[in-house]
């Protein structure tokens, strides 16, 4: 009897695990095939995540620039003085935008609706920050991040370039969706 059982198990041995699992009589087999199984469908499952991540961590290792470089003027330079700001838009008229000649000589500019509620925020010259002052959030003036208050999210980057005394705005990059 027990050589009949050995006998039809050996039949149902296979390559194919599933298989074995399905119609094997022993709880040590059991054991080894279920084992197999899941380490199969894990490093499948894992490889299979892996490659279906693998467009957003080469763009998230690119950086994020969404349009062309296309130079889009924005001011004079001379009509932004150290330690003022101008509105503007980009990329589109529905996309306010602020930019900042700082004290120390530096152009920094973001979109400028809060990455709380969407309220305008405006450069504080004092403290050199960005205030958005519907609920008192904070952000960084050197690079958008949300320093205090309720917003969780940097303001999205304008890159900008000087030629000839004209300030462009040449791209725009979105941190954290
Ligand atoms: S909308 Fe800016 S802090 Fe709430």
């Amino acid at each position: 009897m027990t050589d009949k059982i050995q006998c039809k198990r050996e039949k149902h041995q296979s390559k194919d695990d599933m298989i074995n699992l399905k119609d094997n009589v022993s709880r040590y087999d059991d054991l080894k095939f279920n084992r197999r199984a899941f380490l199969k469908t894990a490093v499948g499952a894992t490889v299979a995540l892996g490659l279906s991540t693998l467009p957003f961590s080469v763009k998230a290792f690119l950086g994020d620039f969404e349009e062309e470089r296309e130079l889009v003027e924005i001011a004079k330079l001379y009509d932004v003085p150290k330690g003022s700001s101008m509105t503007f838009h980009y990329p589109t008229e529905n996309d306010p935008a602020l930019l900042v000649h700082t004290k120390a000589g530096e152009l920094k500019a973001y979109n400028s609706a809060c990455t709380h509620l969407m309220c305008p925020v405006f450069y504080e010259k004092e403290s050199e920050v960005l205030l958005c002052p519907c609920h008192q959030g904070y952000f960084d003036l050197n690079n958008g991040h949300p320093i205090a208050g309720p917003p969780q999210r940097e303001l999205p980057l304008i890159e900008i370039e000087v030629q000839n005394g004209i300030v462009y705005a040449a791209g725009r990059k979105i941190r954290h969706g």
